[in-house]
């Protein structure tokens, strides 16, 4: 439990108190009669709702959800309830997906009675009142939104992304060798270049480390994401009395949501005045949508807030994830000299000396199965995006009625030990022939309606990023004592590695396969 955590638990149970008493003032109705026995102890809950850890009353799990690392949280205690059990917290009732059938059932065969978005208050403060691809509820408008957007970023994955891509990992590569085998934590550089992709996808702008314009928007971005991810601001969302509370978190972040919209505004405005738009960037191509959904027949209506959140929708899902997952590789890596070595063999024998290209995939299985392994230990966004029942449905025979949260947690399906031997090692070679790991049990990108938007610019990415680095630079601990990095990680909306230093050695231009990591070593990583 963090400490905000505590401090709003001791908040809650001074409200929970003052509700009771003001309760049994006024109505001298017996709090238990509201409630029907379920897991959360003071809620009435539907029967045939899955079975879960009991509440504390009004509070219901709030200790479970307040959690450090909640993913790992959740999965242990699928352990003790089962792939599907219910959580409650003030009036939302939670119902946690762990394993990779549930989470199918529900996101992909029953997608559309579980595509909703929990409509919220904070979330429909920080997302132009449910404007927004991510967070916006299921509804005609959301879906021409997502639509348009869809159809642009596969629009230019196959025109120019492989190029843009291959422009960052160069400039990436600059960026390391300048750092003249000093022992350094990359994870900025990896934040730069990830976000130079999306910043260039929507308005042809590439930024260096050092732009303030970068720092700011990447500063407030951040924010938001942590601030609204904090037990603080979500209390908002389930105790509605709170919000009578003074809340210094929750005026911070509307703050940081307008300073966004100003930044964001602003280069939109800068980029409508340009005369040399490219027919290819997102920006363009919505500004169009917007234009043809003026009187168009099936009545929706696309507004420039619709842009503008789209456009915040691609900054925040596409930067934090590759730069956390590319700080992810390196990190284990490090635990395992051998597979880069591997990993750098098959590249010499198949690529001759050449950079790769995307096609070269199916050439590059070790490569591959690296991405894959990384992908199903530490999914970035391990608990995705809470969904909504849209209507009454059921999930592994359970009734599950209208409204109810999801929470698909990839996490817990990537470790789930009925589908992956040894499920927390680094161990690529499962995803090798005969290895018996099954790519299609990989869910870090979701699945069905809100599948990850941007998976083909991630999985682009992933491949170029780490083979251009990995061609490059041969990577050795650097941190303190050359300790190797903490794999366990810091989990919030993004589940990040701890910081660590890694010093990145240039690899001869011809390659010398003779030249391998020192201090091997061998065998798995238990995590
Ligand atoms: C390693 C990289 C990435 C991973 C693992 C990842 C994973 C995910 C996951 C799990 C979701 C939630 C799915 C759900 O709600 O069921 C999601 C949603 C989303 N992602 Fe990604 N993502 C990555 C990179 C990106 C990139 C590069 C972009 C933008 C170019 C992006 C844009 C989005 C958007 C807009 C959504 C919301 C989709 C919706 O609600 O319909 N993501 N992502």
């Amino acid at each position: 439990m963090t400490q905000d955590s505590w401090l709003l638990l001791a908040s809650m149970a001074l409200l929970a108190l003052a509700v009771a008493l003001w309760l049994w003032g006024t109505s001298r109705t017996p709090l238990s009669s509201a409630s029907a026995g379920g897991p959360g102890g003071g809620h009435f809950l539907h029967k045939g709702l899955p079975p879960g850890p009991r509440g504390l009353p009004f509070l219901g799990n709030l200790l479970d959800l307040g959690q450090d690392h909640l993913p790992s949280h959740l999965t242990r205690l699928a352990r003790r309830y089962g792939p599907v059990y219910t959580l409650t917290c003030g009036s939302s009732t939670l119902v946690v997906l762990n394993s990779s059938d549930v989470i199918k059932e529900a996101l992909v065969r029953k997608w559309s009675d579980f595509a909703g978005r929990p409509i919220s208050y904070t979330g429909s403060l920080v997302s132009g009142g449910g404007r927004s691809i991510s967070l916006g509820d299921y509804s005609e408008e959301w879906r021409v939104q997502r639509r348009l957007v869809h159809q642009t970023l596969q629009r230019y994955s196959h025109s120019s992304l492989q190029a843009l891509v291959r422009r960052q990992a160069l400039a990436l590569r600059e960026v390391l060798i300048g750092y003249n085998g000093r022992a350094v934590d990359l994870a900025e550089d990896f934040t730069v270049a990830a976000s130079n992709v999306i910043t260039t996808l929507t308005f042809e702008k590439e930024y260096g480390k050092e732009s303030e314009e970068l720092q700011q928007l990447h500063s407030c971005l951040n924010n938001i994401v942590s601030l609204w991810g904090s037990p603080w601001i979500s209390a908002l969302d389930s105790f509605p009395l709170l919000r009578k509370l003074p809340n210094r978190p929750f005026s911070r972040l509307l703050k940081e949501v307008a300073r966004r919209d100003d930044i964001i505004g602003r280069h939109i405005k800068e980029y409508k005045l340009r005369d040399n738009q490219s027919e290819d960037s997102i920006t363009s191509s919505l500004l169009k949508g917007i234009e043809q959904s003026i009187g168009s027949e099936d009545g929706v209506r696309l507004t420039d807030t619709h842009l503008h959140m789209a456009t915040v929708d691609l900054l925040i899902g596409g930067t934090e994830t590759t730069a956390a997952w590319l700080s992810w590789t390196l990190a284990f890596l490090l635990h395992r000299p051998q597979v880069q070595t591997q990993v750098y063999e098959e590249m010499c024998g198949v690529l001759e000396g050449r950079y790769p290209q995307y096609s070269d995939r199916p050439r590059l299985p070790v490569l591959g199965a690296v991405i894959s392994e990384v992908l199903r230990l530490r999914p970035v966004a391990p608990l995705a995006v809470p969904h909504r029942a849209l209507r009454d449905s059921s999930i592994a025979g359970y009734f599950i009625p209208k409204d109810t949260v999801i929470i698909p947690n990839l996490f817990g399906a990537h470790h789930d030990p009925s589908v992956w031997s040894e499920p927390n090692s680094f161990r690529p070679e499962r995803f090798l022939e005969g290895g018996g790991g099954r790519a299609r049990d990989l869910l870090a990108f979701g699945g069905g309606a809100r599948l990850c938007l941007g998976e083909t610019v991630a999985r682009t990415e992933l491949f170029l990023f780490t083979a251009y680095l990995l061609r490059d630079f041969l990577f050795l601990p650097g941190g303190e004592g050359a300790g190797l990095p903490d794999l366990e990680g810091e989990a919030s909306v993004v589940l990040k590695v701890k910081s660590y230093k890694v010093i990145a050695v240039p690899r001869p231009l011809e390659t010398d396969l003779a030249v391998g990591p020192p201090n091997q070593q061998s065998g798995d990583t238990a995590l």
